[in-house]
């Protein structure tokens, strides 16, 4: 869950390696640092904080140097402090900087530490940094102290390593977390996302597990677990740098959220047509799978989960069997895997841990096949699934995943009416499907118009401490997720709820101080609901309601916003807007971190 970035150049490279990190930051951002190499010296900078810390620091303390490595962290072995902070080195040998955890850690350094070796930190990372030196002094060259600390390490890490003793060679490895080669003119780079390398380049090389590379300015040699030397495809990524800044949005997370009817249009793109579902567009082996699949698992974590959670209701109301479970409990227990079950994972980064890891264990049992619903084409889920159904949200930056979870549902809503294709739905009943799904980036648009309205709804919201979220179907899941970004970045106690669980417990929380909000979309179990908030109101709940326009509400006080024309199998999708821009405006009124809450990051590659 850090973010590195490197580079060999001709060039001072230390601006870009800042910018690199800056670019990074949503990976994690407790501390950062830039280490370079300066006639025969390691020269670095650390700082606690954000990268704007770091880049203060550089212009009190200036650094230049034409090979250099950056980290910017979250937290795992120590504390958020300087000395925990990559790059760690050992002495004037070598600096390194890592993402990932090395679980053998404690054993190595043990080992080290007999040999003489002194630790500055607590991280397992400065444990790579007395390895390779120690290899370094036995006469071995960087490229072969890399070589042979692979072989002793355990855990999951993409790293880089500098020496001043071969100042213009970087060699990197991956094991479990990922890593990028830049190409650029006479310079090489390295990051752990291209968005790092992006104002730089668009040619990439993605490092695949157990490579290690070398790099010069000139060359780049890449060699396998079994120490093959090996070519790897260069790729061009369409992603420009210019499509990845906030623009005139405050936060990316608002801009994220106006995204929406965009990025919904173009992850149907090509994949509807004149009321029919192109099943084609999802590729041969998709077809094959669909044609054999009797029971789905889905795996996720988190946003992604609750999307999941919504396929459901969605895939149980044409008949086939699904369980979705988080993949940090579905990953260490025995599972029962039917005959002729599709193993499906749902990620916005492709790099979750658990998720991969779960895949894996997916990979060894008695499944169909494996596809993924992914956002990020070059990650680990898509490149090792049989099938990647890409939502194509772009890229997501804010930690709070809004466009990546409304694209994951019209992924999964298209794969469901594929599947429904087989469970006899006429074309009739397909183009009412397909035709919703059409409609549905403009009811969005129109549910955007509705922003000042939730804003000022968001205003008698900032001074809670507690919130419950109520919905029944698959309104449930969408009230888990729209609980799940009101305490992610407004630190709310927030807990979803089925509705009709509220008086098997939680109904003892609600009294006068409490918010409840819920979503009343005008369907079969609107009565059902109604009755559940009759019971909030019996309490003295405060009700916070999104509720269609033909919905009648028999209650004596509540907030209440409208939605106009919504269509029954997307409507999911559509009140998941305002619960976004709730969740949004209060950590506005509340003051909070909106694209960086605290404790968090972007993509969890460690488990
Ligand atoms: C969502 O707002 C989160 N920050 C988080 O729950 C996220 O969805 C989860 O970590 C899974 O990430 P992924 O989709 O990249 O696998």
């Amino acid at each position: 869950m850090c973010g590195i970035v490197g580079a060999v150049s001709h060039r001072d490279v230390v601006a870009d390696l800042v910018e690199g990190l800056r670019r990074l930051e949503y990976r994690g951002y407790d501390s950062a640092g830039v280490a370079i190499l300066n006639d025969g010296n390691i020269q670095n900078r650390r700082a606690v904080g954000k990268v704007a810390k770091l880049a203060d620091l550089i212009k009190e303390q200036p650094l230049t140097g034409t090979t250099g490595v950056a980290h910017t962290r979250w937290a795992t072995h120590g504390v958020p402090a300087e000395r925990n902070a990559h790059p760690h080195r050992s002495g004037e040998d070598v600096v390194v900087v890592h993402n990932g955890i090395i679980e053998n850690h404690a054993e190595l350094r043990d080992s080290l530490k007999a040999d003489g070796y002194t630790f500055q930190s607590e991280t397992d990372t400065e444990v790579i940094a007395h390895l390779l030196a120690r290899h370094l002094k036995s006469g071995l060259s960087l490229e072969a102290s890399v070589k042979a600390a692979r072989e002793e390490l355990v855990g999951a890490y993409g790293m880089a390593a500098i020496s001043p003793h071969e100042p213009d060679v970087m060699v990197v490895a991956r094991a479990g977390s990922p890593l990028v080669i830049g190409i650029a003119d006479d310079e090489h780079l390295i990051a752990s996302d291209v968005f790092a390398l992006l104002p730089i380049t668009q040619r990439f090389i993605f490092l695949e597990e157990g490579d290690v590379a070398v790099l010069s300015r000139k060359t780049i040699a890449i060699f396998d677990s079994e120490n093959n030397a090996v070519v790897r495809d260069e790729k061009f990524s369409e992603v420009s740098a210019e499509n990845t800044e906030k623009g005139h949005y405050e936060h990316y997370m608002l801009k994220e959220i106006y995204e929406q009817p965009a990025v919904i249009a173009e992850t149907l793109e090509g994949r509807i047509y004149k009321g029919r579902l192109l099943e084609e567009s999802f590729g041969h082996t998709a077809t094959e799978l669909f044609d054999k699949t009797k029971n789905i698992h889905i795996i996720a974590c988190g946003t992604s989960y609750h999307a999941g959670l919504v396929a459901k209701y969605w895939l149980e109301e044409i008949g086939i069997p699904c369980h979705v479970e988080v993949a940090s409990e579905y990953r260490y227990r025995q599972v029962v895997v039917p005959e002729g079950t599709l193993f499906i994972s749902v990620s916005q980064s492709g790099e979750t841990a658990d998720t991969l890891a779960a895949l894996r264990a997916g990979k060894g049992a008695k499944y169909l096949g494996c596809l993924t619903v992914c956002n990020v084409p070059e990650s680990s889920l898509v490149r090792e699934s049989d099938v990647a159904v890409m939502t194509r949200a772009g890229k997501e930056i804010g930690v709070a995943s809004t466009k990546a979870f409304t694209t994951q549902l019209v992924a999964l809503r298209l794969i469901t009416i594929a599947l429904a294709r087989r469970q006899g739905m006429n074309q009739d009943q397909e183009k009412a499907l397909v035709e919703e799904l059409h409609a549905l980036p403009r009811q969005v648009e129109v549910v955007l118009e509705l922003a000042d309205e939730i804003k000022a709804m968001a205003a008698s919201f900032a001074d809670k401490q507690n919130a419950l979220f109520l919905g029944r179907g698959t309104f449930y899941p969408i009230a888990m997720e729209g609980a799940l970004k009101l305490k992610e970045i407004s630190y709310i106690h927030a807990e979803a709820y089925a509705a009709g669980e509220l008086k098997h417990g939680p109904l003892a929380l609600v009294d006068e101080i409490m918010p409840v909000v819920c979503a009343l979309p005008d369907d079969p179990l609107l009565e059902k609901v109604l009755s559940n908030l009759q019971e909030v109101r019996a309490r003295g709940g405060e009700l916070f309601l999104f509720s269609d326009k033909k919905v009648k509400i028999p209650l004596d006080k509540y907030q209440d916003l409208k939605l106009d024309d919504i269509c029954p199998s997307t409507a999911p999708i559509v009140y998941s807007i305002p619960l976004q821009l709730l969740s949004y405006f209060v950590a506005l009124e509340k003051g909070t971190d909106v694209d960086q809450p605290r404790n968090l990051a972007k993509s969890v590659t460690v488990e």
